[in-house]
């Protein structure tokens, strides 16, 4: 059983991840400032192989204590969005990049042998050509995806045969976290068609690629098992379908099963449209997604229904921005 050190994970994926590697038997450590809460559950939480400290990535006395002992390293932690990005720039370098190379020499010298590095699709910027594969030349257009961009290259640069590494550009997430965000495209329009009765959609021919949460979870689950051998040090699309927008809030109307729901169009302000192609990650590491964006709505639907969810459009703690936003001011 592998002994795992997740930075950010108390966040959205790593409220999901955490507990799949718990119950796998795996030792977690959980480094995390706990912007949005500490949602990993009581349950979780009472087990001895789950140990969640709260701190800061960029403290590196804290780092040299807790890497050593740790043999895989998955980093999450990090400013996650674009319009958080951007509200304090420097705030953004040092979490989101200058971070790196201080917790890539610890966990080097700790005889970590594994880091996987949560990257993203945007590091692609806006491609015309039809298959977005890992070989095209990365044109991040906003602060939060030059530094996914800039740090997949350091992480790369400390690959040896003692420290294997890995990038994972994930497409973007969907369907229900005990630390729910729902400031993520899937999440938004399922929120508005549950909780409002109108999907409103801003442009709709920007087409996204978007993963079910548990099965980008469970490919990081499958990475802290597996031999590193076969990464090759590489950056991997990781991603379902690409859809648009339009074909999203088309699809939700019809899961949540309101056909009176009204999808509204308004004015574009993001026309950002991508897509990814993820052959390579089921060719070369045998990884293919088992659920669907259907599923990711359905699950989300039934947390509404359940009151898991409480105040859906309005508690700040759903959307990165506001949270911070708060912080910010405080
Ligand atoms: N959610 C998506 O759609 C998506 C898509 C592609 C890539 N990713 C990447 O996956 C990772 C996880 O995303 P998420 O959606 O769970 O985001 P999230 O914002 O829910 O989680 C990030 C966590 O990192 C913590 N954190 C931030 N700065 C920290 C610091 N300095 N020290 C310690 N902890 C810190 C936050 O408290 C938070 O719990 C991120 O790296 C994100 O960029 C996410």
């Amino acid at each position: 059983m592998s002994r795992v050190l997740i930075t950010g994970g108390a966040g959205y994926l790593g409220s999901v991840l955490t507990p799949k590697l718990i119950e796998r038997g795996h030792q977690v450590r959980v480094l995390d400032t706990c912007w949005f809460g500490d949602h990993l559950s009581d349950r979780i939480r009472n087990k001895k192989r789950l140990e969640l400290i709260k701190g800061d990535i960029r403290d590196t006395i804290l780092l040299k204590q807790i890497v050593p002992g740790c043999d895989t390293v998955i980093h999450l932690a990090c400013i996650s969005n674009d319009p958080c990005s951007d509200l304090d720039e420097k705030l953004t370098l040092s979490i989101n990049l200058q971070a790196y190379e201080p917790l890539l020499c610890i966990a080097r010298s700790a005889g970590v042998s594994k880091f996987i590095n949560a990257s993203s699709s945007s590091v692609y910027g806006v491609k015309d050509q039809p298959r977005v594969t890992e070989d095209l030349p990365l044109e991040p257009i906003t602060l939060y995806a030059r530094c996914k961009a800039e740090s997949e290259r350091i992480v790369r640069s400390f690959e040896s045969d003692d420290f294997k590494t890995i990038s994972v550009r994930s497409a973007t997430l969907c369907g229900y976290s005990p630390r729910q965000r729902l400031d993520l495209t899937v999440n938004i329009l399922t929120n508005f068609a549950v909780n409002k009765g109108k999907i409103l959609v801003h442009g709709g021919s920007q087409q996204r690629p978007n993963i079910h949460i548990e099965d980008i979870a469970d490919f990081y689950v499958t990475l802290a098992e597996s031999d590193p051998a076969g990464w090759g040090g590489l950056a991997y699309n990781v991603g379902y379908q690409n859809h648009t927008v339009m074909e999203i809030a088309r699809m939700v109307r019809q899961v949540v099963g309101q056909q009176n729901v009204e999808i509204e169009v308004a004015d574009a302000h993001d026309l950002r449209s991508y897509r990814i192609d993820s052959t390579l990650v089921r060719d070369r590491l045998g990884f293919e997604p088992r659920r669907t964006l259907q599923d990711a709505v359905g699950d989300l639907k039934k947390a509404f229904q359940a009151q898991l969810l409480p105040d859906p459009l309005e508690d700040p703690r759903y959307f990165n921005i506001k949270t911070m936003q708060t912080m910010a001011t405080a």
